[in-house]
């Protein structure tokens, strides 16, 4: 007899691409872990999905930041391509390709979408006024822009797109500009851009929001916006601008979102180059593969509306989705570097298991585009009462009779009670599948919670060792189905659990109606309890040149008089200073100010020593310490303290 299969899905994910200017922070990861979870669940349901990230690249933003660092952007791309990737494994985030939009694959799509969109009467020039900061010479993207959100008045917005009522603008429409490169007012100045025709795109996109799966407030903005008055979109930028250059036109660039989306074809293609697998089919009206985007809500107007209009325009398939997250707060507030809440990725994944942090998101996350806080007294509380007192309980009280019996598992256990956990597979199913993982996780651990009244209620400690072996047998189980259910938010720790009850083969949900015989393993521990965290602070591309305030409190800064200056005939530079430090005593210092002092005009006079430098050996005898100034190609000067300062104070 032949059996129907069920036929396997064909999917594509991606995340949103980050920025390739500053590391990760958990903002991030919670977009990942959502999307992974999603993947993870797909292919293990029998589905066969598939993960695409990459990198940002480029834009202004890149192009600044390694102007800061002074190094190419090329360099730091490389640099932060090798953060980004180390950072998402320690969250397990498996990618099936994690590329970069700095690739010849993306420029290949990038000019052939263009070029489409050209040829189909869809791209214009004009000349247009931007705003041009003088003092750094460029014309300003949006995002170096800040203002008065045009439309709901909020202050303090970016120049693109409104963080309160989720506008998207044009920069000039913004009030009270400020370039937030020079903190100076631009001016307008004229300039010709290329411009892609959305108006035309209407039918299609209103198409696409009839058809595509999306949520419903998103579905409600898009198509606001969309009745709004639509305009071209501006999708060049002037030199300097580190992107690619449109084709048949002279320094033009494209504007990075428009090469961005674009890279999650480009990740695809690169992956899919040594396999049987057509990046162009794939991408036509005829694939036979579901493609879904997961995002956050600050970005839903350029998935909901350019890329497809960007991705029609050259006879590409449309998403079949766009799945759409709030924001993460911190304990209630807003990421912020100043307030310590930007904690980055990597760090946090110091502190915990961060196995941990996939399941508390998952605890929080629903199919809805509400904010998610991550709360650490309540994810330290979670993670000790759902995964070590309520899940991995079962395995440890469970493991210690089966000792008993060499770890070998009776046949004779509780169908009834597998029979309640089984029955909630389909459930299951379609919690992942709806992305509900908050009722999910829920159920989950009502059902744990019910395999340990089970072994509260039958005692097996009071029991003969056979009979406790029985009891045990269906504990471990219905260990075993839990485990399924929760191996795509914590795949590590189940993988490890899998382990302990000798299951080595790709697990699928399919095993959930199969029971668990012969022999298991000695438990150990897969996870302690968490303690309070302690959380290192932001310590970004940014700031690697900051110290903290106890490395500064280390500084013994002392107010000193010169009591005696002197020339160092053999040194160019050098004055020989004899400072009085007050109760400190007196100190010798060589300082390399001979070319705007006079020895004689110097006596009296205070400065500020740094009392605790350690003494260094000069040619002309021990130096012990070091005089502040400040200096420029004019000269050095010397800082001194206000009338008042006696030597030997502290300088803080
Ligand atoms: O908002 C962001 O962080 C962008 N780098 C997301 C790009 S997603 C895609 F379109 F490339
Ligand atoms: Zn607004």
């Amino acid at each position: 007899m032949n059996i129907p299969t069920k036929k396997a899905r064909k999917i594509l994910v991606t995340q949103a691409l980050p920025y390739a200017n500053a590391p990760l922070h958990l903002g991030h990861i919670l977009e990942a872990v959502q999307t992974d979870i999603w993947t993870r669940f797909q292919n293990l349901n029998g589905n066969e999905c598939l993960f695409f990230c990459a990198d940002d690249t480029h834009g202004t933003p890149v192009m600044l930041k390694a102007k800061e660092m002074s190094i190419s952007p090329e360099e730091l791309i490389k640099k932060v391509y090798e953060d980004h990737k180390s950072t998402y494994s320690l969250y397990g985030i498996n990618f099936t390709n994690f590329y970069t939009t700095h690739s010849d694959e993306n420029k290949k799509y990038s000019e052939k979408i263009y070029l489409e969109a050209k040829k189909n009467n869809l791209i214009s020039k004009k000349i247009v006024e931007q705003l041009y900061d003088e003092k750094e010479g460029m014309f300003l993207s949006d995002r170096f822009v800040k203002g008065t959100c045009p439309k709901c008045g909020e202050p303090d917005q970016y120049g693109d797109n409104c963080s309160k009522c989720g506008a998207s603008y044009d920069v000039l429409e913004i009030k009270d500009p400020i370039s937030t490169l020079s903190n100076s007012s631009p001016i307008r100045k004229k300039s010709e851009h290329i411009f892609f025709d959305l108006p035309q795109k209407i039918e299609i996109l209103r198409k696409f929001l009839e058809e595509s799966n999306l949520q419903m407030p998103i579905k409600n903005k898009l198509s606001e916006w969309l009745s709004d008055d639509l305009k071209q979109w501006d999708i060049s930028r002037d030199a300097p601008y580190f992107g690619f250059k449109i084709p048949e036109e002279d320094n033009k660039y494209f504007y990075v979102w428009v090469d961005a989306p674009i890279g999650y074809i480009a990740s695809m293609d690169n992956w899919f180059k040594d396999k049987d697998l057509d990046t162009e089919v794939i991408w036509s009206d005829d694939s036979d593969h579901e493609i879904y985007h997961f995002i956050g809500k600050d970005i839903a107007y350029f998935h909901g509306l350019f890329w497809p209009a960007l991705l029609s325009s050259a006879n590409f398939k449309l998403p079949n989705g766009i799945f759409v997250h709030g924001f993460l707060t911190i304990n209630g507030e807003k990421m912020s570097k100043s307030k310590g809440t930007g904690i980055l990725a990597k760090n946090f994944a110091e502190t915990c298991d961060p196995e941990t942090l996939r399941y508390y998101f998952a605890a929080k996350l629903n199919d809805k585009v509400e904010d998610i806080d991550l709360n650490f007294e309540d994810f330290i509380q979670r993670i000790n009462s759902d995964l070590v007192g309520k899940y991995l309980n079962i395995a440890s009280r469970s493991a210690s009779f089966l000792k008993k019996n060499d770890n070998k598992l009776s046949e004779n256990i509780n169908k009834d009670l597998i029979k309640i956990l089984v029955d909630e597979k389909q459930n299951i199913i379609n919690l992942y599948e709806e992305r509900k993982y908050s009722k999910l996780v829920r159920l989950i651990m009502d059902l744990a919670d019910q395999v340990n009244k089970y072994i509260n209620d039958e005692t097996p400690w009071k029991k003969e060792t056979n009979e406790a072996v029985d009891i045990c047998s269906t504990a471990i189980n219905a260990f075993k189905i839990i485990t399924i259910y929760l191996s795509p938010v914590i795949p590590n720790l189940t993988n490890n659990a899998f382990k302990f009850l000798n299951l080595k083969k790709d697990i699928s949900f399919n095993d959930v109606d199969h029971l668990l015989s012969g022999q298991i393993n000695d438990y150990k521990a897969l996870l302690n309890r968490l303690e309070p965290l302690i959380i290192s602070e932001e310590d970004d591309m940014e700031n690697q040149n900051l110290i903290n305030i106890k490395q500064f409190s280390e500084v013994d800064l002392r107010v000193a008089k010169i009591i005696k200056a002197q020339d160092v005939k053999e040194a160019d530079k050098l004055l020989q200073l004899t400072l009085d430090v007050g109760e400190l005593g007196t100190r010798n210092v060589f300082a390399g100010i001979k070319g705007s002092y006079n020895p004689s005009d110097l006596e009296n006079r205070m400065v500020v020593l740094v009392n605790n430098l350690a003494p260094r050996e000069m040619k002309f005898g021990l130096s012990e310490g070091m005089v502040l100034a400040s200096s420029n190609d004019d000269g050095v000067y010397l800082i001194s303290p206000d009338e008042g300062a006696k030597p030997g104070m502290k300088v803080t």
